[in-house]
């Protein structure tokens, strides 16, 4: 039996604009507030000009708030960019790291982002490191080979498993409706702890590692009830309160079984 806390986790991506946000926590928290029993983690990831809005409501409701991105460096001349210390000023407790949105169309390699990973860490914020193979390495039977390559090098300096979360999410699975099996997704999650465990042997058995890929209402339950995946990092599904609502309930169910 896992004591693992079970987590379910909306990313928004860069979709809502402020009052879309507000309109999205007025109808969500007072329908979260009514389940019962201790029930899963919930986070949403925001893009950054929601994160200051939504900090109080989020953190009065018990709600994890995290940045889908940020910068390994404290400050400095780097337009455009966020540094960990301002996401955690505007409320932020988690950061996104790796999206394979970053990996692939902003081409963010593994040694940028074991620094990111350090950086947040450094911060007192939670990694959700992110991991998962393309269509092209699945086929080339690449997949463990490459997310393997991808926590060893972003895990590379991590000195204590306590506070990171993995996200397993196959390229091919993300916005394309086509979900991992659960036996897949069970046989990569199997994989990733034989990882952590080599790389962190003072307890990578504790961290959570999510799936991600097309979670919808319809498959979460089945996802979920697998014993290696901790949760779920959801996209299109966390954009409407009744499907992430939905979702939730999914992984409360699967944290009562825990
Ligand atoms: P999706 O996105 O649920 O829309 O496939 C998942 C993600 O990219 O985190």
């Amino acid at each position: 039996m896992s004591r693992r806390p079970t987590i379910v986790a909306g990313n928004w991506k860069m979709h809502k604009t402020l009052p879309e946000g507000e309109a999205f926590l007025q109808a969500f928290l007072p329908r979260l507030a009514s389940r019962k029993g201790t029930g899963c983690q919930v986070v949403l990831a925001p893009n950054f000009t929601l994160l200051a809005a939504m900090r109080d409501p989020c953190r009065a409701a018990g709600v994890g708030l995290a940045a889908q991105n940020c910068h390994p460096e404290a400050r400095g001349a780097f337009t455009g960019e966020v540094a960990v210390g301002m996401l955690a000023a505007a409320g932020a407790t988690h950061v996104l790291v790796g999206h394979s949105e970053r990996r692939h169309l902003f081409h963010e390699d593994d040694d940028f982002l074991r620094r990111k990973v350090q950086a947040v860490l450094a911060g007192g914020l939670t990694p959700i490191f992110c991991v998962g193979e393309t269509l092209e390495e699945r086929t080339a039977g690449q997949a463990t080979a490459v997310v393997g390559r991808q926590l060893r090098a972003g895990l590379r300096d991590v000195a204590s498993p306590a506070g990171i979360i993995i996200a397993y999410e196959p390229v091919w699975a993300i916005g394309t409706g086509k979900t991992a099996t659960t036996a897949d997704a069970q046989q990569m999650h199997a994989f990733i702890r034989q990882i952590l465990g080599e790389l962190l042997p003072a307890g990578g058995a504790g961290m959570p590692v999510l799936y991600g890929g097309s979670v919808k209402p319809g498959n979460a339950a089945e996802l979920l009830a697998a014993p290696e995946v901790d949760g779920v990092l959801v996209g299109g599904a966390s954009l409407e309160p009744e499907d992430f609502l939905q979702i939730v309930a999914a992984g409360d169910r699967a944290a009562a079984q825990v």
